[in-house]
């Protein structure tokens, strides 16, 4: 029998332990591993809860306890979060998380002290909720050179963005329904200003390079400048407006950055719709693969989380290796990132548009006589920024995918 224990009792935490009861018998049955939990961190108590007489608030008595092989780090956070993780990890008990926060800033040091202590630091649930994603990314992907990675890694921005496309809704609006349906935080900083999506690219982008991707060297741009006439362009255009966190191989360089952008009908990523997630990864012989799936909520982030417990089971005594080092990778600045644009001005601005665009077709909405639209050429970040800084009756741009 193989004893875990779970850090913090919240949403992801009680999901772990829900899907580790609910499910014994079909993990017994599938892997041949009986595993139970056997203690439950949290500040709190929770009297009349199934799960009561497991919940402790001692951390020693986890980690000096050697019937306890397995961690499941729930707590979210960075600072007792890494040094719980860190404590189990030099104690020999492998720890598996859904804290995204803490493996974008930590995930090296503590896969280097897993290996030290010949037990693993596995992260599933970090990015894309219940898809596998990483998992497939280290085991299955592992024939070909990943050349890029773009993803739809926020449920909640996209339900959002979902949401203002279906109903012509306002962000405002669309926000407030998404916190009244509990899929957006009160402070929904961390979603709609794209830190969440950008955290997640960063991880992602790391391992697709084997070195540290830093998410602060990230340019990051969220959805919350988005309007519903920004979505009444993308349906002229045949497109829908998705936040995109893109990361590319350029030589030996990353290109990674989050923004919204336009999506076309044929673009993969165009039908993932609502809370769902969408990771599309380009491999060098693979071509495309595309991974959907639920990228959030309770049972499907805890049954990424169970995952990486089963897959720690089977291989018990064993460090379960990741190729993510600690070396900075090389990354490319925003600026030299190239990109095509929708920029929308007044009416009035043809002659400074073509003086600083060159000639452009203009798209029209009847409901908006006092503006029009074009698409640029593809440029870089630098020069558009540039030409747009100078251009005095612009009124937004957003990104083409
Ligand atoms: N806030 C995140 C999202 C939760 O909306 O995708 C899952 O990481």
């Amino acid at each position: 029998m193989i004893k875990v224990a779970i850090f913090g009792f919240g949403t992801v935490g009680s999901g772990v332990a829900e899907v580790l009861d609910v499910n014994h018998d079909e993990i017994l049955k599938r892997t041949g591993i009986d595993i139970e939990v056997k203690y439950i961190l949290d500040l709190r108590d929770f009297p009349g809860h199934k799960f009561e007489s497991k919940v402790v608030h001692d951390i020693d008595m986890i980690i000096n306890d050697p019937e306890v092989l397995i961690c499941c780090e729930t707590m979210g956070g960075k600072r007792v979060a890494y040094d719980y993780s860190r404590r189990a990890l030099e104690a020999g008990k492998s720890v598996c998380t859904s804290n995204k926060e803490l493996v974008e800033a930590f995930g090296p040091e503590l896969i280097e002290i897993a290996k030290e202590h010949n037990c693993s630091y596995l992260f599933e649930a970090s990015v894309g909720g219940g898809i596998p994603i990483i998992r497939n990314i280290m085991n299955c992907i592992t024939a070909d050179k990943i050349e890029s990675i773009t993803g739809i890694l926020n449920g909640t921005t996209n339900y959002m963005l979902t949401k203002m496309d279906r109903e012509g809704a306002d962000y405002a609006e669309v926000l407030k329904e998404a916190q009244d349906m509990g899929y957006a935080e009160r402070n929904p900083e961390a979603d709609v200003e794209g830190h969440d999506a950008g955290r997640k690219i960063a991880i992602l982008s790391s391992l697709m390079c084997g070195k540290n991707v830093a998410y602060e060297n990230l340019y990051v741009e969220g959805i919350t400048s988005i309007t519903s006439v920004d979505f009444m362009y993308a349906r002229k255009l045949g497109m829908s407006i998705k936040l995109l966190g893109q990361s590319q191989m350029v030589g030996d360089k990353v290109a990674a950055m989050v923004s919204p952008c336009l999506v076309k009908k044929r673009h993969p990523l165009y039908m993932v719709n609502d809370v769902f997630n969408g990771i599309l990864v380009h491999g060098n012989m693979l071509g495309d693969a595309m991974f959907y799936g639920a990228g959030a909520g309770k049972l499907p982030t805890a049954s990424a989380v169970c995952a990486d417990v089963v897959a720690v089971a089977q291989s018990m005594g064993k460090h379960l290796s990741c190729n993510w080092s600690a070396e900075p990778a090389k990354q490319m600045s925003v600026d030299d990132m190239t990109k095509q644009f929708l920029v929308r001005v007044k009416a009035d601005s043809a002659a400074e548009v073509n003086a600083l665009f060159g000639d452009v077709t203009y798209i029209d909405l009847e409901s908006q006589p006092q503006e029009r639209a074009f698409m640029t050429d593809v440029m870089s970040e630098k020069e558009f920024a540039d030409c747009y800084a100078k251009l005095t009756g612009a009124i937004s741009r957003i990104r083409i995918a």
